[in-house]
Order: structure tokens, then sequence, then C-alpha cells
């Protein structure tokens, strides 16, 4: 098996574009050697790295923040399980959260959702006047969990 892969190679394996891993590889979330001709050269391990921004990014963090993530792993070694258990805890906590918000969107989606339209007939009851729209914006009702918080008749 090789060890270290073009960058049409990666894109292939990893479904990424060849210009988004330019861009990541730019940000410092990747990186490349480089071939005698110049070219690029992936280690084969970066398809690891390519699949948690992937999805990362699809739980919303942002390159930034994945960005942090990764700048945490040992740097002198191919990542371990044990490094990538480490970086988990954050990553689990999120997960958690997204698979929440889903089921309230799966639950939710004929109801009043608190997104401000006030265009249902339920809005007038669990969103009187637009008052969710004090907790922040977006649709609070998938958001956050309203049905557990007592601070809203929601
Ligand atoms: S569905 Fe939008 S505020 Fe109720």
């Amino acid at each position: 098996m090789e060890t270290t892969l073009t960058i049409n190679q990666i894109s292939r394996r990893s479904g990424v574009a060849s210009s988004a891993l330019r861009y990541y590889e730019e940000r410092g979330l990747i990186v490349s050697e480089r071939a005698g001709s110049g070219h690029r050269r992936f280690p084969r391990h970066v398809l690891r790295r390519l699949a948690f921004i992937t999805f990362a990014q699809k739980l919303g963090m942002k390159l930034d923040e994945i960005k942090v993530e990764l700048d945490k792993l040992p740097t002198g070694h191919v990542p371990t399980g044990d490094d990538w258990t480490a970086l988990s805890e954050k990553w689990t906590a999120r997960v958690d959260e997204q698979i929440a918000q889903l089921q309230r969107l799966r639950d939710g989606l004929s109801d009043c959702i608190g997104c401000g339209c006030l265009s249902l007939r339920s809005c007038k009851m669990l969103n009187a006047g637009d008052a969710l729209g004090q907790r922040g914006p977006g649709p609070r009702g998938w958001v956050e969990d309203l049905a557990n918080d007592a601070g809203t008749s929601a």
C-alpha cells in the first residue's frame, strides 16, 4: 500500500475536491510533502483528518474551530486511536447535541418551531408575539430543548 498519495488520489478517496484540499493545506489543516517534481504528495493518514474535517463541518464547526481541534493531535507520529479518543470529548458532546436537534426537527416539523414567522395557529400559543426571539436567532424550538425548559411556556 502506498504511503503517500497524489492530490488526485486523495481527492478521489476522500470525496473532497482538489481545490478544497489546497485550501485546507493553506489553512494548515492538512500537510503535504513535495515530490521531486514539485507536486504535492499526501501521507495516507491525511484521509482520516479529511474525514474529521468533513464531518465536523456537517456538525456546524467552522474551519478555525476544526483547526484548533486538529492542532491538538501530536505531530511527531501518525495519530493513534488514543490520540483521536482524546480529541473526541468535545466531538461527542457536539454529536449528541446534533442528534437532539435533529430529533426536535423530526418531531416538530408540523408545529411551531419558534422561528419568528408567526404563521401557524400554534404560534399564538407557543411563541406569542415572538417571545422566543428574545432567546436568540433561528428556530428556537429546534435549536434548544424548550420542552424541558421551565422558563418558557413553549
Ligand atoms: S412556526 Fe415560526 S414562529 Fe411559529
